[in-house]
């Protein structure tokens, strides 16, 4: 895309609707403006700007937004524009329940809505805690006005005893540890207090850090945003550029449809293979593609993961730093500068400049963290996607978090109905179970149960006791970023809809062969065709409410999990409110 040509001019603002005309509506907008305490000089002739704030009391991972904000309104007025914060739903990972996926469209919505109603210029999007990145930024791609996304960046390193400690991949390793009787509760206790000791988002390469750093590789984030710490001073500073560079963007007109394209997306699968991503990506980065019509699909994923390595040695790909190290290492553009043979470099991002200008001068620091492509952490890209009878639309693993020898295997499925049986059967040490077994949930896909993050199934305490630290799990379920394990993720069609997986039985042999990207249910045609004639789907998991429609209008994993009448195929283009 060329450089904007045409400046608006003020009685162009969407926002001179509500606030200009001598009229009588005019009057009223104008006179609650003054209630505040502001006079016509504040606003008059000047961009207004949403910030669209994801801050709560219940979302740590962005408890520094209530001081974030008032540098974002510096950066605006600076700029000669007139904030506005909007709050929105915040969406705490580690709080909120059954899972945030069941709200990051709720976030999508909202966005989109708050943005549509206001009279907002331009935006400023302030989310980082995993859903809040594709939430926010579909929202505000749909509604369309130029808008620019603030990482809350990662939270500082875990410590424990001088020891490194990872958001999530530790604690699971540790439980683990806990489970087959190695840790005590003193220990385990003293962890509590060490792993999460700062404010910002997890600060292994879960799926906040995942979803800011491809919102930085699509364009969407100034460059170099996605990878500073929360507490660093730099964040303040990087706030505050924020706003002002908003109120430019409003000026130019650097709408969504205008700036983004499907090389975008590309540059954003291309970036999220080199950091080793949280298979979370998958589904988001589909979604968000999808909301700017430019749909990206597992097959784009699957032929990146093929010729891009993974170069972030960040846990839990990596197997020694976080996201703190890759920050000090050249952080996001530092990454990016080793992979530009795989980017669209001449696509332009939110700061008016292309993405290779952007990377000039970006340097990596130190080579053990971000490593050269002929010394990666892994050949291949972080995410690989396997169809077969048992996953027509398919299922990804991430084969740089499992163990090499399950990358090729067969074994017997044992199968669980649901997620309260599984997890009282694999405390029991009678279970008939070994390691070469394959574990398999169903019905906890996004229909199933609002898709929560339970595929990294747990090990069943009798194996951790025999020493088995990996062994290959299957699910319609998703996992978290931080987790890592053999663990095949999103299958799909899912089992509540009549996927495949519906149909096994314990005792089925399964094979997975991740270089050829199949997955085989050793299961005759017949045999299927005579257990699915005698399936009858599950009863809805919610009968009313917010859950009621989103279990009529989610879609499939592969499709990224929007809801039908949000994509941007659904309808005709929303119109403007009447003011
Ligand atoms: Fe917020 Fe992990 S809990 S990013
Ligand atoms: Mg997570």
């Amino acid at each position: 895309m060329s450089s904007p040509t045409h400046r608006k001019t003020p009685a162009e603002l969407r926002s001179a609707r509500w606030l200009a005309p001598d009229d009588f509506r005019s009057f009223g907008h104008r006179s609650r403006v003054m209630q505040m305490g502001y006079a016509a000089d504040d606003w008059k002739n000047k961009p207004l700007i949403a910030i669209v704030n994801t801050w709560s009391d219940a979302n740590q991972c962005h408890s520094h937004f209530k001081q974030r904000v008032d540098d974002v309104k510096r950066g605006i007025l600076q700029a000669g524009g007139f904030p506005l914060e909007l709050p929105a739903i915040s969406l705490s990972e580690s709080m909120v329940k059954p899972t945030t996926m069941l709200y990051r469209n709720f976030l999508a919505m909202e966005t989109e809505e708050l943005l549509r109603s206001h009279p907002v210029d331009g935006a400023v999007l302030m989310g980082g805690c995993d859903k809040t990145t594709p939430g926010l930024v579909m929202g505000a791609v749909s509604m369309g006005i130029p808008f620019i996304y603030l990482p809350a960046g990662p939270m500082l390193r875990g410590n424990w005893k001088g020891q490194v400690l990872g958001s999530g991949s530790d604690a699971f390793k540790y439980w683990d540890q806990r489970r087959a009787g190695q840790l005590g509760e003193q220990a385990w206790q003293e962890m509590e207090a060490g792993i999460a000791r700062s404010h910002g988002t997890c600060m292994t390469m879960g799926t906040a850090a995942t979803m800011m750093g491809i919102a930085e590789a699509c364009g969407l984030t100034l460059p170099g945003a996605s990878s500073i710490p929360a507490p660093d001073a730099n964040h303040i500073r990087m706030s505050a550029a924020c706003g002002r560079r908003i109120v430019e963007m409003v000026w130019e007109d650097l709408s969504p449809a205008r700036l983004l394209s499907r090389a975008h997306f590309e540059n954003g699968i291309a970036c999220a293979m080199a950091m080793g991503c949280s298979t979370n990506a998958v589904i988001h980065l589909i979604a968000m593609s999808r909301r700017a019509g430019h749909p990206v699909s597992l097959d784009d994923f699957d032929a990146f993961s093929r010729r891009v390595p993974v170069l972030a040695n960040i846990r839990p790909s990596g197997d020694k730093y976080l996201m703190e190290d890759f920050y000090y290492a050249g952080g996001l553009p530092g990454l990016l500068s080793r992979i530009r043979a795989h980017l669209n470099t001449d696509v332009m991002t939110v700061n008016g400049r292309t993405l290779g200008e952007n990377l000039q001068g970006a340097e990596v620091h130190d080579d053990d963290v971000i490593r050269p492509v002929d010394n990666p952490i892994y050949a291949e890209g972080a995410l690989a996607v396997l169809r077969g009878n048992l996953a027509p639309d398919g299922v990804a693993i991430k084969p740089s978090a499992c163990a090499p020898h399950l990358l090729r295997h067969t074994g017997r499925a044992v199968v669980f109905d649901d997620y309260p049986s599984l997890k009282k059967a694999v405390d029991d040490p009678d279970l008939d179970i070994t390691g070469d077994d394959i574990l398999v949930l169903r019905n906890a896909g996004p229909r199933g149960a609002g898709m929560p993050e339970w595929g990294m199934l747990p090990i069943p305490t009798k194996l951790l006791k025999q020493g088995v630290t990996d062994m290959l799990r299957l699910s319609d379920a998703r996992m978290s970023g931080t987790s890592y394990g053999g663990c095949l993720l999103h299958c799909a069609p899912e089992a509540a809809v009549g996927g495949p997986l519906a149909l096994v039985r314990t005792g089925d042999r399964i094979s997975v062969d991740v270089p050829e990207r199949s997955i085989h249910l050793h299961v005759s045609d017949e045999a299927l065709a005579e257990r699915r004639a005698a399936w009858t789907p599950p009863p809805a998991r919610w009968q009313r409410g917010y859950g009621w429609m989103f279990g009529q209008h989610i879609l499939q994993a592969d499709q990224g999990c929007d809801f039908d009448f949000l994509e941007t195929t659904f309808g005709p283009p929303v119109p403007e409110p009447d003011i």
